[in-house]
């Protein structure tokens, strides 16, 4: 695509510009957005970037493991893998709000980060892939009430407690725009059609309070999600999908015995950019098959509900 050569050729000129010989420091979630804008600033300065990957515990099923293999191994970036899972998962018991949960992640991500940002030998540029989208809603308008629905965690804060000027070469992106930028920079087209996934990850799809127990129930129920949508042809059409865990413990009846366990909401949306989505309308067989499997499979999912929901009124994720 002759635009995106275009756009790649001057984005890497504007860092080298930007960065000089000056080194950066660049946050991992395992998203697109943030691997696009890693390897598009490895191409501009080479190993003057260091990646840092903060593992939450709070992402989906293998992938801490994804992210290393793609990073380290094919793209030979240098990258720091710290599992906190500990330190996160510490921090949020007890917390069942969801502003409360996106500032508490945000703050210890800012935390850790920073240690690790120390224990490489420093920075003087942040890289972030902040997209266009994150901009606009998290500017509030002026003239009317300002109204923030849900504070994103990855734009903002960092930069001002970690005294490093920002490098955000996607500022100006749509995701659309990113997905085609990643192609053009040679990313596996398995990693660049991934649907988006949140800063804050599980935590804002198990409403309540977040434990590791839940967050390994809701891993498996989603990775069968998932698995059912790829085998049914399905992942392309769809923008984001995922499993919620509900607080909601519900009787269920398996062999000759009682269960009472949790219930799981399946989401899937289309959607352009995320602002606004209609709920994906899946053949009743196919939601069928995948809540057998989720029953069956995953301990302590007893029921499947699938939400049939759009944006607005709804969010796409339920918190
Ligand atoms: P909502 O739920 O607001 O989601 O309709 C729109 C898109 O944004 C993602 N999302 C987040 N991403 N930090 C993020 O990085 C967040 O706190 C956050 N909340 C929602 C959501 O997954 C969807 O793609």
């Amino acid at each position: 695509d002759w635009s995106m050569k275009a756009f790649r050729q001057e984005a890497v000129a504007r860092i080298r510009e930007q960065v000089g010989s000056g080194r950066v420091i660049c946050g991992l979630s395992g998203g697109v957005d943030s691997a696009v804008a890693a390897v598009l600033i490895h191409e501009a300065i080479g190993d003057q970037l260091t990646c840092v990957f903060v593992d939450h515990g709070l992402l989906r099923l293998g992938e801490a493991k994804k992210v290393v293999a793609l990073f380290r191994d094919s793209y030979n970036i240098p990258l720091v893998h710290v599992d906190a899972s500990s330190e996160f998962l510490g921090a949020l018991a007890g917390v069942t709000d969801p502003e409360v949960k996106r500032k508490t992640i945000g703050s210890l991500f800012i935390d850790v980060f920073d240690k690790e940002a120390k224990a490489v030998g420093g920075a003087d540029f942040l890289a972030q892939g902040t997209l266009y989208p994150d901009v606009i809603e998290s500017v509030s308008f002026t003239g009317g009430p300002s109204v923030t629905i849900k504070s994103h965690h990855n734009v903002g804060g960092l930069p001002a407690r970690m005294r490093m000027k920002l490098v955000e070469p996607l500022r100006e992106l749509f995701k659309d725009e990113v997905r085609e930028l990643g192609r053009e920079l040679g990313l596996p087209e398995a990693f660049v059609g991934r649907h988006p996934f949140p800063g804050p990850g599980l935590a804002i799809r198990i409403p309540g309070e977040v434990t590791r127990e839940k967050c390994d129930v809701l891993r498996l129920a989603d990775e069968i999600f998932l698995e059912e949508i790829r085998r049914a042809g399905l992942y392309d059409d769809i923008w984001q999908a995922f499993a919620v865990l509900l607080p909601v413990r519900t009787v269920g009846v398996m062999g000759d015995g009682r269960t009472y366990d949790h219930v799981c909401a399946l989401r899937a949306v289309t959607s352009v950019d995320g602002m606004t989505a209609d709920f994906y309308p899946f053949d009743m067989s196919f939601l069928g098959r995948a809540a057998t499997r989720i029953i069956n499979e995953v301990r302590g999912i007893n029921r499947v509900v699938y939400d049939v929901t759009s944006k607005p009124p709804g969010t796409i994720e339920w918190e």
